[in-house]
Order: C-alpha cells, then sequence, then structure tokens
C-alpha cells in the first residue's frame, strides 16, 4: 500500500527515484509524485495515474538535485486527485513528505490545526508536515520525534527540509521502511526491490526508530532519540529476477518462473538418506514438535489458501488437528491458543497489516508462531521467533503465482520433516521426495500448454460469471483459481467444494454459467466424477482439468487440460498453473491491466 523511495548521495536523484518508483509501482498506483531539493531549492511534481504520467509531467526538463523524495499512492483517505498525491508540504513549504500508512487521529490534529494552517489536500498524512512544522526548532530529527509522539496511527515517513539539503528523515511505525546502504549514498525505500539494483546492503527499520541519513551515514533512533545500533542484512535476491525478462507482463514471467524457484524453495532441504526435510529457521527442537497438539494456520489471500492446502497436508502427514484462519478474523476471534499450538503465519511480503496483527495476538496468548515468508527481514519474518523463507524471488504482479507454489512446497516440506519425527517411515519419506524432485519437470508439462489455455480463455471471454469446482486438496485450488480471476480479469467467480453444490448452488447453474472443474485422479476421484455428472445433467459448461490419460474425461467436454500424475497432497502443485494461466489470458483478452488490477495493491500495510 502506497510505496516510498527516498536518496540522498552524489548522483542525480530524479532519475533514481523514478527507476525506484518503477519498481515499486505494484504497491499503488492511483498517483505519484516526486521532490528534489538541488542548488535551486526544492522542485516538486505529481500526476494523477501512473508513474509515465508523472515522467510524461516532467517532460524534458531537469529536476536537479542530489538529494529527493518520491511516492506511488494506494488512496486511503481522500480521492485520486493531484492534491492528494505526495509528497505533501507544511505552509511554508519547507518540509517536505511522502507518507504510508493511516494517520488515525488526522480529524482531531486537523481540527486543532485549521485556524493556524491551511490545508490543500483531503489526505491524513498532510498533517504530518503541519505538525512537523509546527514543532521545528531547527534540528529535523528533533522536530520529527516531537512530532510524531502526537499521533495514533501507521506511518513509514521520509521527510526532507528546505534548510537541510544533507539530511534525510525516516521514520517508521506498522508501515515498512528499508534503508540501502551503497558506497556515499544512502536509499530508504518501502520494500527491498528498488534497492537491489544499487546495493543488496540493508537495514530494516522497526517500529518506533527514527533515521538520520546524511552522504556520511546514517544513524538510528528510537522516538525517545536514544541511539541505537543495527545489524546490516545481505540480501540475496537478484536484481534480474526483479526484471520482466522479455515477458509482456511480470504475472506471466512469475507463472514461467515457478519450475525454477519451486527447485530454490527445495535446496538444501531435503535429506534424502534419511527421508525428510530440515527446515532449521523453524527453530523447532524435535521433542517441541512431539509436543505440538494442533497447527493453525493464518494468513490472508492466497496466503490464506496456502494455509487450507497446509490443513490437508498436516493432517493427513501428521495426524494432528489442524485449523485455519483469514487473519482478519483471527486477530479478533476469541482464539483459544496454547503453549501446544503451533501457528503458521503464512505471507508473500511479510508485511501483511491483519497478518502481522495475528502475530502478536498468537504470542500474546503462547502459542508458538512461526512465519513462512518470501520477503526476507520483513516484518513478519523479524517478529515471529522463528521461520522459513519461501525463496521465490521477487514478487511484482498484485496477482500472486511463484510465491503461492513455494509457500505449498515449504508447507509441504514442513510437514515431511515433522511427521518423520512422529508417524511416517523412512521408505514413505523416500517417495514423498522422489515425488516432489519430479514437480519441476511437471510444471513445465502444464506450462506448455498455455496457448491451449490461452484459446480457451478466448472462447469463454464473453462469460460474466465462473464457479470453480475442486474436493479435497483441490477445493483450496478452486477458490485460489477464482480469487486469481476475479482479481485481474474482474469476472465475478466463485469457488466451491463440489460436494457442496447439491446444498444450494446448483441453482445457479445455466448454459452462461461455465463451471471450471477440476477432476484429477486422486482418492475423491469418483466422488468428484458424480459432481460433475450433476453439472452436465443439468445443462452447465463445463472446462475439465483431468490427469493425463483419463480418456473418459473426454466425454464431459472438448475443453480439457491435461495434468501429470502426482501424490494427491503435491496435486495443487501442479493444478494450479493452469488456473493460473486461464485467468492471466482471460485479463489479457479483455485488455485487463493484468499487473496492476485496479483497487488493488500488492502489500496491504494497512487494516
Ligand atoms: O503478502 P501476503 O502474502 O501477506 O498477501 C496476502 C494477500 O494480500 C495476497 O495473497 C493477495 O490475495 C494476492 N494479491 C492474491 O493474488
Amino acid at each position: 500500500m502506497c510505496g516510498i523511495i527516498g536518496y540522498i548521495g552524489i548522483k542525480q536523484a530524479t532519475p533514481l527515484l523514478l527507476q525506484g518508483l518503477r519498481r515499486l509501482e505494484y504497491r499503488g498506483y492511483d498517483s505519484a509524485g516526486i521532490a528534489v531539493l538541488g542548488q535551486h531549492g526544492i522542485s516538486i511534481e505529481r500526476a494523477v495515474g501512473r508513474i509515465d504520467n508523472l515522467i510524461d509531467k516532467i517532460g524534458g526538463h531537469t529536476i536537479e538535485g542530489t538529494m529527493g523524495i518520491a511516492h506511488t499512492r494506494w488512496a486511503t483517505h481522500g480521492g485520486v486527485t493531484e492534491f492528494n498525491a505526495h509528497p505533501h508540504r507544511g505552509c511554508g513549504e519547507d518540509i517536505i513528505l511522502v507518507h504510508n500508512g493511516i494517520i488515525e487521529n488526522y480529524r482531531e490534529l486537523r481540527k486543532e490545526f485549521s485556524e493556524k494552517h491551511t490545508f490543500v489536500s483531503q489526505t491524513d498524512s498532510e498533517i504530518l508536515a503541519h505538525l512537523i512544522e509546527s514543532h521545528y526548532d531547527g534540528n529535523l530529527r528533533h522536530s520529527v520525534a516531537q512530532a510524531l509522539q502526537h499521533v495514533h496511527g501507521t506511518y513509514g515517513l521520509v521527510v526532507m527540509h528546505r534548510d537541510h539539503p544533507d539530511t534525510l528523515i525516516c521514520a517508521r511505525m506498522g508501515s515498512p521502511l528499508v534503508i540501502g546502504m551503497a558506497d556515499g549514498e544512502y536509499y530508504v525505500a518501502s520494500d527491498p526491490t528498488p534497492l537491489l539494483t544499487h546495493t543488496k546492503d540493508v537495514t530494516f527499520l522497526d517500529d518506533g526508530e527514527i533515521a538520520e541519513l546524511t552522504r556520511e551515514g546514517i544513524n538510528i533512533y528510537t522516538l525517545r532519540e536514544t541511539r541505537i545500533h543495527k545489524d546490516i542484512q545481505h540480501i540475496d535476491w537478484d536484481d534480474e529476477q526483479a526484471q520482466k525478462q522479455g515477458y509482456p507482463h511480470f504475472m506471466l514471467k512469475e507463472i514461467f518462473d515457478q519450475p525454477t524457484v519451486y527447485k530454490d524453495a527445495l535446496r538444501g532441504r531435503i535429506i534424502e538418506d534419511e527421508g525428510t526435510a530440515y527446515l532449521g529457521g523453524l527453530n523447532l527442537t524435535p521433542e517441541e514438535i512431539r509436543n505440538v497438539n494442533r497447527i493453525v494456520f493464518v494468513a490472508c489471500g492466497t496466503a490464506y489458501h496456502t494455509g487450507m492446502i497446509g490443513k490437508y497436508i498436516f493432517e493427513r502427514l501428521m495426524e494432528i488437528p489442524c485449523e485455519v484462519d483469514v487473519a482478519s478474523e483471527f486477530r479478533y476471534r476469541d482464539c483459544v491458543l496454547d503453549e501446544h499450538t503451533l501457528v503458521f503465519v503464512i505471507s508473500q511480503s511479510g508485511e501483511t497489516a491483519d497478518t502481522l496483527a495475528a502475530v502478536r495476538e498468537a504470542k500474546r496468548k503462547g502459542a508458538i508462531v512461526r512465519g513462512i515468508v518470501n520477503v526476507v527481514g520483513s516484518t513478519i519474518a523479524r517478529e515471529t521467533e522463528g521461520g522459513t523463507y519461501i525463496h521465490a524471488g521477487p514478487e511484482l504482479a498484485v496477482a500472486s503465482t511463484k510465491a503461492y507454489t513455494n509457500m505449498i512446497a515449504v508447507l509441504l516440506l514442513a510437514a515431511l520433516e515433522f511427521s518423520r519425527m512422529k508417524k511416517m517411515n523412512v521408505a514413505a519419506g523416500q517417495r514423498m521426495i522422489h515425488a516432489l524432485y519430479e514437480i519441476p519437470e511437471k510444471m513445465k508439462k502444464m506450462l506448455e500448454q498455455s496457448e491451449h489455455i490461452k484459446t480457451l480463455a478466448e472462447k469463454h471471454k464473453e462469460y460474466r460469471d465462473f464457479l470453480f469446482l475442486g474436493r479435497g486438496v483441490n477445493y483450496p485450488v478452486a477458490l485460489e483459481g477464482s480469487l486469481k480471476l476475479k482479481e485481474i480479469s474482474y469476472i465475478h467467480s466463485e469457488g466451491y467444494p463440489a460436494g457442496e453444490m447439491k446444498h444450494g448452488v446448483n441453482a445457479l447453474l445455466d448454459p452462461a454459467f461455465p463451471v471450471f472443474a477440476i477432476m484429477t485422479k486422486n482418492s475423491l476421484y469418483e466422488k468428484m466424477r458424480s459432481n460433475i455428472e450433476e453439472v452436465r445433467a443439468r445443462g452447465g459448461k463445463i472446462i475439465l482439468l483431468a490427469t493425463e490419460g483419463d480418456e473418459d474425461a473426454r466425454d464431459f467436454s472438448e475443453d480439457i487440460i491435461f495434468a501429470p500424475p502426482t501424490m494427491e497432497l503435491l496435486e495443487p502443485l501442479l493444478n494450479t498453473l493452469p488456473l493460473q494461466l486461464f485467468a492471466y489470458h482471460m485479463a489479457v483478452a479483455l485488455g485487463r491491466d493484468v499487473d496492476r488490477p485496479r483497487n488493488l495493491a500488492k502489500s496491504v500495510t494497512v487494516e
């Protein structure tokens, strides 16, 4: 939600900031703006819409200066207008800032300031500039720290002042900020992706911290202005991974990345001789694992669907009760947790506000909390007492694809490791490992059908409603297929467990309501087949995902995609890929903005 980038150094800031904004655009794309401090003062440009609009507005003229801040907005308070675009200024136009988060008491503060200050936007962010202005005493860091004592809410904040051409001040409460260090130059951003071109040495600000960036170095303080030391972390993401590499969209590239990044999730974590896996970061002894008597998966959106799959996996392999909860519900429920409950929080960004709140709630109640996270050093990764990275690399399309796959891969590895400590024998463990090793080649077979799936999407692009059906471990896959379709093509769709159809949903069936059914050969094949017969009997139009060699499946539909067979619990690793491709090709056929669907942002850091 909103992307921030700041730079102080020796190079011209404008091209670096604009390049950074492009990398952050997936976080919000309602408007964008930039402020650069040079010898002739501060230049500001803002534009509604995409970064390209801002670039067009800047046109050929140079915004000169070696320090600046920039922002891409996902609107929360105040409409999508140029006035509401960041950077925001105080009345004197000396203080300029960009903000990500929500200032909850902005109405009260605005009322308090309304007699002496003039507000030009409807945003909650603008009050911060006026607040800092009112506390300004010549020491910018001190003024920001003082002002923030009056703020309730969340912020990732970068501030500059006309009279301080050598200082950027950053502060964090609830909205992520990462500082990148190169030679004589410093960057600050909402996440590491725009920094990768310049440096991989970073430090993540924690809540309640304030950083002073100068050309000589950085100093970090608490909001009470006590100086603190923070470790530098090295991010091993490859800048190449954050480029489109010839694909028309990040989403398509990320779908096609899956066979490769899946191997990264497995790498170094399998002990074949012993038929097990080892996820060291989970930081759990065999004794602790054996003492777990319940697992709760908590996440949002696509990550939540992987939690649902986790439930099937752990119940089958570990024979332990499992629950799944969406984080926005979990955090406010009277959930019963104790020291024998293991809570897996799953998040690509590691910054999702509800998921983070769930981490804190579960810790408060004494549960064992472990993260399954993609972004290294993200808040959830740091706030959990252990966890495992999914190693999917930077995921830039708003629609999550490769992170989903690697979350499932890691859940399978964890279940294998835990189960081998409880009941699974070595031969069963080795069978599962071999099945896991076969997945990348089988994924490639799925991806080779992209053109065929494109044809199916073209054929169905006039339909306004879709139903996705699955059973067992393919029920969450159906939900994921449905979410992908709505998210990027804006077509209404629902995901359902096929066995539930006759309890109400069958009433919707007619030829204008196509059904995408996952009928692969597993323990529920016969049941699923009967459900699809019922759909067919009621005139439902079917697109079928079936297992290679299942020639009977052709009786159900001419629109078939075939998946190679695999172990039942591994099916989501293959079966989701054609659903991702279907949503992708449908969105392209409908002329949608695939990587940046309307009203959404990649990283949901506000509640
Ligand atoms: O970063 P997270 O995994 O915590 O994000 C959770 C959801 O916001 C995310 O999965 C969302 O549903 C995706 N855009 C779906 O494609």
